[in-house]
């Protein structure tokens, strides 16, 4: 795992937003796994800002080249979770938030951009298909993630599977308080969701963790130095081979081996850097 500290969520987003457009480059980011909330909404305003583009499509000619260009138009993205019985015309779904700082923002192509389905008639056929089209798509090749105060990776809640796939779960009180700023109160947040499951998530060839300000050092301090553990499912990255962590100063303020961090930062022998 590397753990990376930087002064703000400003710095956060043009850290990972210089990371995804190497690996645009690299040919190695084709599929993008995206997460919602606000954490990694700075990664997606710094990868705008590298991705100009106009009328919900890249526009070649504007990109840092025909390449990259080409690639940010054929990416495929899974968002990692959705609440049961919004209508994804509501803004508080998933599939609007998606679709307006990602799909719009990013420029990328609507009909490759998936979310799951919190309406379907049958849930569980919907997530086996959800399943299904990221295997079809080849994998997810870098998930973005945030983590909730309980400890969730997308919404798997503590006790959730380390190898669980896409299903319906049931939300974390205190996941519901938190989410309420995004509803009119708390008793509109939906009780169930659609997630990816851990495993699904493990699969990612790549993972980035965003995280910032003190309300997450608790839970970023349980996921990359705790006991690896379902009570705080998000301690599963210090089990990916790719994982990077990417903190500001608050949200990494509880972490016992800080300096070691630090250090291990400082003396990099592959800075991936900008
Ligand atoms: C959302 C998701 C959640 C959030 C987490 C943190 O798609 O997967 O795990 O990343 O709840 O939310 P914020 O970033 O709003 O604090």
């Amino acid at each position: 795992m590397q753990i990376i500290i930087l002064p703000d969520s400003t710095a956060i987003g043009v850290w990972a937003a210089g990371h995804l457009m190497r690996r645009l480059a690299d040919g190695r980011l084709r599929v993008l796994g995206v997460a919602t909330g606000s954490s990694p909404l700075p990664v997606y305003d710094a990868l705008a800002q590298r991705l100009p583009h106009s009328g919900g499509r890249n526009v070649r000619a504007d990109a840092e080249s025909d390449e990259d260009a080409r690639a940010a138009a054929s990416l495929t993205a899974f968002a990692l979770d959705e609440y049961v019985g919004i209508s994804p015309d509501r803004p508080e779904s998933y599939h609007a938030v998606i679709r307006g700082e990602v799909t719009e923002k990013l420029g990328l192509d609507p009909a490759r951009v998936h979310v799951p389905d919190g309406t379907a008639g049958d849930l569980e056929k919907a997530c086996r298909e959800y399943e299904q089209l990221i295997a079809e798509a080849g994998g997810v090749d870098l998930q973005i993630l945030g983590i909730g105060a309980t400890g969730h990776l997308g919404f798997n809640e503590p006790s959730s599977s380390f190898s669980s796939r896409t299903r319906v779960k049931t939300l974390a009180p205190q996941t519901r308080r938190d989410n309420a700023r995004f509803f009119t109160s708390e008793e509109q947040v939906p009780l169930h969701c659609v997630t990816q499951g851990l495993g699904t998530i493990m699969e990612a060839s790549e993972l980035l963790l965003v995280a910032y300000g003190e309300h997450k050092a608790p839970a970023v301090a349980r996921a990359v130095e705790g006991p690896l553990t379902s009570m705080c499912p998000a301690s599963i990255i210090q089990w990916h081979q790719d994982a990077v962590v990417l903190l500001d100063e608050a949200a990494a303020s509880q972490l016992e081996h800080l300096d070691y961090y630090r250090h291990v930062q400082e003396h990099d022998l592959l800075p991936d850097q900008d």
